[in-house]
């Protein structure tokens, strides 16, 4: 550029020539047509708009034309510039729109796709009704007590007063661990906790012992190899029968409604005497052994009475084996299967379904369980 010239003629200035202009203008709109992406637009656009671009390069010339010429040449680059502009602008209107296009296609969401959504797994019914059990006797002032599933035979039998040849001693009964001299079983009931919470608990002793316990039995629809015993331990002085009948009767209606009541008929377990089978009066029918309508029983099988577990008072020799004197000290037990009292209480038709693990089965039941607490 040099100083303002009155005599120059802008057609001298190569840049400012029309044809050249065209040409520039030409060469913008074609570029930013062949522009492929916002990217090669952009670039077209720093080479065709930029301030080192011809058409720029044009526009500083006009500053040292005559002013009588500036007027007309300023239109003609300015016109140049909106054209080139407007090129650019087109395209970059098709070309946003492309790439909005496609973000939206390529980040397209089908909200009607299925969800790995986490499944929430189930408390299983066992644990829920062994816990109910549990919190009845605590709602009365017992405690829980535990012990081994691999038992010493002193405890699961010597001290419950099995004599030496009882035949649950026999291993067809009773699961063996290790070599004989280990003396150590599989417990076959939680009788054993008696012992155990005697030995360790002083009188007054109220206990509750949920846990598993092990027979060698064959698994099909009715039989576990593997089940859970809910036993009860009352040891004070001055205890009696009708402690054990109040205790059970509260029981029964705890677990299966106001008003219902238990029975007793004599039995025999060597760790109690006398002993009694206790039988829960039905709680559909209520021992009436049919329905409203006449039709017959299917819960109690119309006998108007559930079998429910075993019971008595602790025998003198159980309260000698835990160091307690029977001349002082007297008490009650019962013992009841949780499986058992799962398939008349919840309708549960195959003992299999408890140990197979699988969440539908835990659901219903867990929630209706739940439910009742
Ligand atoms: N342990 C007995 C059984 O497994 C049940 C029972 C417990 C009986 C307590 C009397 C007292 O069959």
């Amino acid at each position: 550029m040099s100083a303002p010239n009155s005599d120059f003629d802008p057609v001298e200035v190569a840049a400012l020539q029309p044809a050249a202009l065209e040409r520039h203008v030409a060469e913008a709109v074609a570029a930013f047509a062949t522009a492929a992406d916002l990217e090669s637009l952009a670039a077209a656009r720093s080479a065709h708009l930029g301030d080192r671009s011809p058409i720029a390069l044009a526009r500083r010339e006009i500053g040292a034309l005559p002013p009588a010429a500036k007027a007309e040449t300023g239109k003609r680059v300015n016109a140049a510039r909106v054209e080139a502009q407007a090129a650019y602008d087109s395209r970059l209107e098709v070309l946003t729109a492309e790439r909005d296009a496609r973000v939206l296609a390529e980040q397209r969401v089908d909200v009607t796709m299925p969800v790995g959504r986490g499944r929430v797994g189930a408390r299983h019914p066992l644990t829920l009704l062994s816990e109910r059990v549990e919190d009845v006797f605590v709602g009365l002032g017992w405690q829980v007590a535990e012990g081994p599933e691999v038992e010493h035979e002193w405890f699961n039998f010597d001290a419950l007063n099995f004599g030496g040849d009882h035949p649950a001693r026999e291993l067809q009964d009773t699961l063996a661990v290790g070599p004989e001299e280990a003396h150590l079983v599989l417990r076959t009931h939680t009788s054993p906790v008696q012992i155990r919470s005697l030995l360790t608990r002083e009188p007054p002793v109220f206990v509750i012992c949920p846990g598993r316990v092990y027979r060698a039995d064959t698994l099909d629809a009715t039989h576990l190899p593997v089940f859970r015993q809910v036993e009860g331990l009352a040891v004070d002085r001055g205890l009696t029968m009708a402690h054990l009948r109040g205790t059970l009767d509260a029981f029964a209606a705890e677990m299966f409604g106001p008003g219902l009541r238990t029975r007793l008929r004599a039995n025999y377990f060597p760790f109690t005497e006398p002993s009694a089978e206790m039988d829960l009066q039905c709680f559909v029918c209520h021992g009436a052994s049919a329905l409203p309508g006449g039709e017959p029983c299917r819960t109690c099988s119309s006998e108007g009475w559930i079998e429910w577990g075993g019971c008595g008072m602790v025998h003198p020799n159980v309260l000698r084996a835990a160091g307690l004197d029977p001349e002082v000290y007297s008490g009650f037990a019962f013992g009841i299967g949780l499986d058992r009292t799962m398939m008349f209480r919840n309708g549960l038709v195959d003992l299999r379904d408890v140990l197979d693990g699988d969440v539908r089965f835990s659901l219903p039941y867990g929630a209706g369980l739940a439910g009742e607490v």
